[in-house]
């Protein structure tokens, strides 16, 4: 674990440095202000940490993967300041929300610039990487993933206050709007890194489990965490109505009176009634559900990586898996 700290450090700063420098000519200033301050602040640099580790894994280097890995984190950020528009949430990584320091007009535009951006950047790796094919291929996987998590953000909308919404809909509305995007980063990083077409599936599987799983634990610290540690709104979903696995597996255990009192807390949309929803939500354990079902696809994540050789990366990539779940933040 210390390791993994160390190492999400140490790409932290080198990933951060390539966004700042290609972040330095947009304009006018108030843009160019309002797409680089969600990336001064601390966030975990999951998925390019991922892409430079699978790059690695493979027997490719840091400097193959930066510029992709640093793309990808500026999807991500995009995709961060849009979410907080549609969710209304106002604080972001421990500060106000793009939206609110300027307004919606300007996040959206600074979304899109961070969006446009990031396709150049991974355009402009060609002295990096080991075969321009590899541009080509990154490309249409992370334009992939950009689709999906338009389709999985738009299916999120669609399930709020929807109360008949089942568990497979749900892992796909997951999938596509989180898991798309790590599995997107994990594959890039095993393009780069030159493994071959199984190799590519198999780790675009592991991004994929361990997306999953970190949505739900997501979902799980929305209902448990400390705002502190987060840097987000705790108990937003709830107020929003958002279908997680969590309310899904009371809705489809709990008695018809705990039902209701859930739907009604649900549809009200009331701070006041976070504390209510979780006492009905523990009665039926579903947040130790939520943690089993997440577990699983960790511990299926993780066995994925047998293709791999015993090496430092792979190491770092089971421990990522874990951390996905353990994580307070
Ligand atoms: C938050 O992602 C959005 C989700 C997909 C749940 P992270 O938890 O990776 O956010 P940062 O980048 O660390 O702030
Ligand atoms: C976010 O899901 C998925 C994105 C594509 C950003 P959430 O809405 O649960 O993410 P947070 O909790 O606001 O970070
Ligand atoms: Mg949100
Ligand atoms: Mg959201
Ligand atoms: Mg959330």
């Amino acid at each position: 674990m210390q390791d993994l700290v160390e190492n999400l450090e140490k790409y932290s700063i080198s990933v951060k440095s390539e966004i700042n420098n290609f972040l330095s000519n947009i304009s006018p200033n108030n843009l160019k202000k309002a797409s680089i301050y969600l990336t001064e602040s601390n966030g975990k640099m999951l998925r390019p940490t991922l892409a430079i580790i699978i790059c690695e894994a493979f027997g490719g280097s840091q400097k193959n993967a930066i510029k992709t890995a640093a793309a990808i984190e500026l999807i991500h950020t995009f995709s961060l300041i849009h979410d907080d528009i549609m969710d209304k949430d106002a604080i972001r990584r421990g500060k106000p929300s793009v939206h609110k320091v300027w307004n919606e007009n300007i996040a959206i535009l600074a979304g899109d610039t961070l969006f446009s951006k990031a396709f150049e950047l991974i355009s402009s790796a060609k002295d990096d990487v080991n075969s321009t094919d590899h541009i080509h291929q990154t490309i249409a996987t992370i334009s992939d993933a950009c689709v999906k998590i338009c389709e999985g953000q738009a299916l999120d909308i669609e399930f709020e206050k929807n109360f008949d919404i089942k568990k497979d809909e749900y892992l796909e509305m997951i999938f596509k709007k989180t898991g798309a995007l790590m599995a997107a980063a994990t594959k890039s990083g095993a393009i780069i890194g030159g493994a071959n077409q199984k190799e590519i599936e198999t780790i675009y599987e592991y991004g994929k489990l361990i997306g999953l799983a970190f949505q739900i634990q997501d979902d799980y610290l929305d209902l448990v965490g400390s705002e502190e540690t987060l840097g987000k709104p705790v108990g937003s979903d709830i107020v929003k109505g958002k279908m997680t696995i969590i309310i899904l597996h009371t809705l489809e255990n709990g008695n018809p009176e705990d039902k209701e009192k859930l739907i009604n807390i649900l549809k009200n949309g009331k701070e006041d009634d976070i504390s209510e929803a979780l006492n009905i939500l523990n009665k039926y354990e579903s947040l130790k559900y939520a943690g089993d079902l997440a577990k699983k696809y960790v511990d299926d994540a993780k066995k994925l990586l047998n293709i791999l050789d015993d090496s430092p990366s792979k190491k770092l990539l089971l421990s990522i898996a874990d951390f996905v779940i353990n994580r307070k933040k």
